[in-house]
């Protein structure tokens, strides 16, 4: 299945969403979930022993994605980014009543998905063969306690909940400077990661990466980031996310490989 699959298939038939956002109603319908039972109680059991289920989350531009790269990689785990699944959707077909267009709008206003609609789209994405076998890295899901509910309900029970914290005038500076490469998917900052020479033409800027924007994605996340952590006080550990990538990194892995109780590195 392609990486948008879930999105190809959860909005097309009834029950339908409705919503409203930037003044603009919009109607997105919603398909059944065929053969994949979504509200199914995943089994521990059904993984490997080896396999590891993490969370990361942290403020916009905190570094999520940046380490999500070598965390997946290391422990040959799924990286699943609720960003990258809608940025998907959108570049698939952002045409009216799409799930593109429903996608385009909150995230171009700096607003959250509804949960309604993401975690439908994370459930049916999350019960995939590659995630039962390998695991996988939550990265951007869950947002808000409701979807914090929604995992636990669904049996879903994370090993860590690594937690980046960086502050606020940090994220809006790493917002406004960051740089994705279409080809390979790479994330660059034009200060703190600067591009190869070669490839700096064909880099292009988030649609939502903008300063104003920043602020509404910043003040959400304070809405929601305590109800959320509470939910995994248990398995939490903590990094400063404010140091070098390779700093964070370093401190992600001492956590992860010295996996104990909520812990921190400063
Ligand atoms: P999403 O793509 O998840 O956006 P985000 O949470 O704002 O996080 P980012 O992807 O912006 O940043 P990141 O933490 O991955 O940082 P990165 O590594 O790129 O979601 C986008 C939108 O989709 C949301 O606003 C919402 O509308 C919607 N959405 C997604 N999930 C949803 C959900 N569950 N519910 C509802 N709506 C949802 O790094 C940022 C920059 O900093 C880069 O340039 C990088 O090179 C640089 N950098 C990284 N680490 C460091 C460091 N340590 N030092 C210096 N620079 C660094």
């Amino acid at each position: 299945r392609k990486p948008w699959g879930a999105f190809e298939s959860a909005f097309v038939r009834s029950p339908s969403f409705t919503d409203e956002v930037g003044g603009i109603e919009s109607e997105v319908r919603m398909e059944d979930e065929g053969d994949i039972d979504v509200n199914q109680e995943l089994s521990p059991l059904a993984m490997s022993e080896s396999s590891r289920r993490l969370i990361i989350m942290g403020g916009p531009a905190s570094g999520k994605g940046t380490q999500c790269e070598w965390i997946s990689r290391r422990y040959n785990i799924v990286h699943l980014s609720t960003g990258d699944l809608l940025r998907n959707a959108v570049a698939k077909d952002a045409s009216p009543g799409s799930i593109g267009a429903l996608a385009k709008m909150y995230m171009d206003n700096g607003k959250l998905v509804p949960d309604d609609v993401i975690i439908h789209i994370l459930k049916e994405r999350i019960v995939q063969p590659d995630c039962q076998e390998r695991g996988y890295l939550l990265d951007g899901f869950p947002r808000t306690r409701a979807q914090a509910t929604a995992l636990i309900e669904m049996g879903i029970r994370p090993d860590t909940f690594i937690f980046i914290d960086v502050p606020d005038e940090v994220l809006i500076e790493r917002v406004v400077g960051r740089r994705m490469d279409p080809v390979d998917g790479k994330i660059y900052h034009l200060t703190f990661k600067p591009p190869p020479e070669e490839i700096k033409g064909r880099l292009i800027t988030r649609s939502d990466d903008n300063e104003e924007n920043a602020w509404k994605r910043l003040r959400q996340f304070h809405e929601n980031v305590s109800s959320v952590k509470e939910c995994f006080q248990d398995i939490m550990v903590q990094v400063d996310g404010a140091s070098s990538p390779d700093s964070v990194a370093e401190s992600i892995k001492i956590l992860l490989e010295r996996k104990g109780p909520t812990s921190r590195i400063a």
